[in-house]
Order: C-alpha cells, then sequence, then structure tokens
C-alpha cells in the first residue's frame, strides 16, 4: 500500500485512512479503547470534538469533514492535547453515514449547523433527506441518538417534516452539557436564535 507524505506525519496517528471503502470502517481498531461511538458530521475545525472528547473521556468521539485544513487543525490539536478517544475521518458525511459506518455501532450522531444551501436550486446538495434519515437509523446502535442544530429556521422546518415517525420518536432537548461549536459561538454572539432537535432511534 502506498503511504502518503501526510500519513507519516506525527499527528496522523488521529486521523482515520480506511484500507477500503467498500466495507465498514472497523471501529474497535481505530481507538485505543472500546466505549460508547459519537460521531460529529461535518466537524469543521473540529472545536466540539476536541471539547467534548476531554469531556467525556470514556466515549470515543469521530468526526467526518471534507475539507482538509480543517481536518488538519483537529487532527494537530487533538495529536497535541494527546486525546486518544478522538479520531477524524476525511470523508463524505453521505457516503460514510451509509456505507463506512458499521450497523448498530454509533451511540449518538451530531449534525451541527450543517450547510443550509439557501438558494432553491441548491437544496439538492443539503445532507438531510429521507436516505440520510434512513442511513442514521441503521448505522445507530438500540436507542441511540440523532442531534440536529442549525440556525436555519427554513432548514429546521425542513428538516423536522423530514424525520420518519417510524424510525425516529422526537425528544426533549438534553444537550446543554455538551461544548458548544465553533459556528454555534458564531451565533450565540450575533444573538440569533438556534434551532435543536433530539431524535431516539425509535426500534
Ligand atoms: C457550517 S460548517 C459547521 C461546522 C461545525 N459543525 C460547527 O458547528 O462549527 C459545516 C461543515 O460541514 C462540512 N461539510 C459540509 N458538507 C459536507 C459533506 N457532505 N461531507 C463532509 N463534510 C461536509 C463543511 O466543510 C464544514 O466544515
Amino acid at each position: 500500500m502506498q503511504i502518503f507524505t501526510d500519513e507519516r506525519a506525527p499527528d496522523a496517528a488521529f486521523e482515520v485512512f480506511p484500507d477500503t471503502i467498500l466495507t465498514p470502517i472497523p471501529l474497535g481498531e481505530i481507538f485505543a479503547r472500546p466505549q460508547p461511538v459519537e460521531v460529529d458530521l461535518g466537524s469543521g475545525s473540529g472545536q466540539f470534538l476536541i471539547e467534548a472528547s476531554q469531556r467525556y473521556p470514556d466515549h470515543n468521539f469521530l468526526g467526518v469533514e471534507r475539507l482538509l485544513g480543517r481536518v488538519r487543525k483537529t487532527r494537530r490539536r487533538a495529536w497535541k492535547l494527546g486525546l486518544q478517544n478522538l479520531r477524524v475521518l476525511r470523508f463524505e458525511i453521505d457516503y460514510t453515514v451509509r456505507y463506512l459506518l458499521p450497523p448498530g455501532s454509533i451511540w449518538r450522531f451530531h449534525l451541527s449547523f450543517p450547510d443550509p444551501w439557501p438558494k432553491r436550486r441548491h437544496q439538492r446538495r443539503r445532507v438531510v433527506d429521507q436516505a440520510f434519515f434512513e442511513a442514521v437509523h441503521t448505522a445507530l446502535q438500540t436507542r441511540g441518538e440523532l442531534w440536529i442544530k442549525t440556525d436555519h429556521a427554513e432548514y429546521f422546518a425542513t428538516i423536522r417534516k423530514l424525520v420518519p415517525q417510524a424510525l425516529f420518536h422526537l425528544a426533549e432537548w438534553v444537550g446543554d452539557d455538551y461544548p458548544s461549536t465553533d459556528f454555534e459561538d458564531l451565533f450565540a454572539l450575533k444573538q440569533l436564535p438556534i434551532y435543536r432537535l433530539r431524535l431516539l432511534k425509535a426500534n
């Protein structure tokens, strides 16, 4: 197998480089300890991942982010802090949830401030659709959860309408003890409303 320079950097151990993308990633092999896995979809520069993995050392945290610079920033910070319960994967959210996470393996998904693609002609680029909910449901373990936060009222209303009632129950928000994300801080600073949704796997 070809080794890229980036894979030899000292912080490379904090990034997941799957041997194949044709089968799910063996999560037991990428984390130091077997413990509940939380996945941050679109983890950006990693503020949430870094702080959550410090606050909850008895959980494993996997970030999924497609932008190279943001993945590098995350893994550099994780390496400096020696966070053995944090890993980041540079990949598309959609493909990762559908094909790279073993069925029944995830305790909680976080989707924080997904790109809203406000123009109508761009809306098919949105991450949340019916197939997304189905894939999340499959990847979640029994009683697993999906937490969504957005500043975008129309996207939030659309997401709520799309939730398949047979797959998820709506639950009270309990996430205030979790760290905030980069974007959450920006919107809070501007005193803009933030919409939150907590969904529990139904069966
Ligand atoms: C608006 S930012 C929010 C970042 C972070 N969750 C936060 O709340 O600060 C959305 C992030 O998701 C990433 N992203 C958007 N679509 C993605 C996709 N399909 N696959 C992987 N990453 C994606 C973007 O690169 C960006 O870093």
